[in-house]
């Protein structure tokens, strides 16, 4: 069945050339890539460093691309200004480092930003049910975030498709991102989920011909 939905591709730039980072935004633009999915990490909230507010700066010189910020960090309410600053379009915070995380979708948007939350493998989406409504992006991760380059956990299809059904209920136009080993072979599980946003690194950054690459998922998402 042709799914309605408006598939978007957003490549993460951790899998990218980091000694290239200005070509390798122009080959996904060239390549029609939706957004650009940015990492944020903190060596604490997960084990691992991620790009900084500096970098995010500085490459938003360089494209008019939608820049898609994913804060992996412990305090995000520090941090949310200085990435609005560094010119992030939407900043997406983890349910899990926030007490209050309506606080944050309210302070992002006093930035004149758009506000996502993610949830981890372990965390059930239901705990966004009390703001729902407050999203412009909610984003389901598909693998223990962290690292790029790890297997898609198939276990989170049905979450995917829970996180949906709230969405459509709520009756709200906000994107359902996942992130984490997605790649043309297995894109067809999140769409048929009822993801939107597909957030692709290493299936991205690590192909041949990486427009071939973004049709191909474009066409297995459908
Ligand atoms: C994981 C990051 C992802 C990661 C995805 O912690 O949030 O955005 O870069 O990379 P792939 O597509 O290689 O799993
Ligand atoms: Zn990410």
């Amino acid at each position: 069945m042709m799914s309605e939905r408006n598939i978007k591709i957003a490549p993460s730039i951790l899998a990218a050339d980091a000694a290239n980072l200005g070509a390798e935004l122009k080959r996904i633009e060239d390549a029609g890539a939706d957004y650009v999915h940015i990492d944020v990490m903190d060596g604490h909230f997960v084990p691992n460093m991620g790009f900084s507010p500096d970098i995010t700066k500085m490459l938003r010189k360089t494209t008019e691309m939608v820049f898609d910020v994913h804060l992996m960090i412990s305090e995000p309410m520090k941090y949310i200004k200085t990435f609005s600053d560094a010119g992030a379009d939407i900043i997406t915070i983890h349910h899990e480092a926030m007490e209050n995380p309506e606080e944050g979708i309210d302070y992002i948007h006093s930035l004149g930003k758009k506000a996502g939350i993610s949830v981890k493998p372990g965390t059930d989406v239901s705990v966004v049910a009390p703001y729902i409504e407050k999203l412009d992006l909610l984003l389901v991760m598909t693998v223990e975030p962290g690292f790029g380059g790890q297997t898609y956990m198939e276990a989170m299809n049905e979450k995917i498709a829970k996180a949906r059904q709230m969405i459509d209920n709520c009756g709200k136009e906000i994107d359902l991102e996942v992130d984490g080993g997605v790649t043309a072979k297995n894109i067809d599980m999140p769409a048929k989920s009822g993801a939107n946003v597909m957030v692709a690194g290493s299936a991205v950054f690590k192909a041949e011909d990486i427009p071939a690459v973004i049709a191909e998922m474009r066409i297995a998402a459908k």
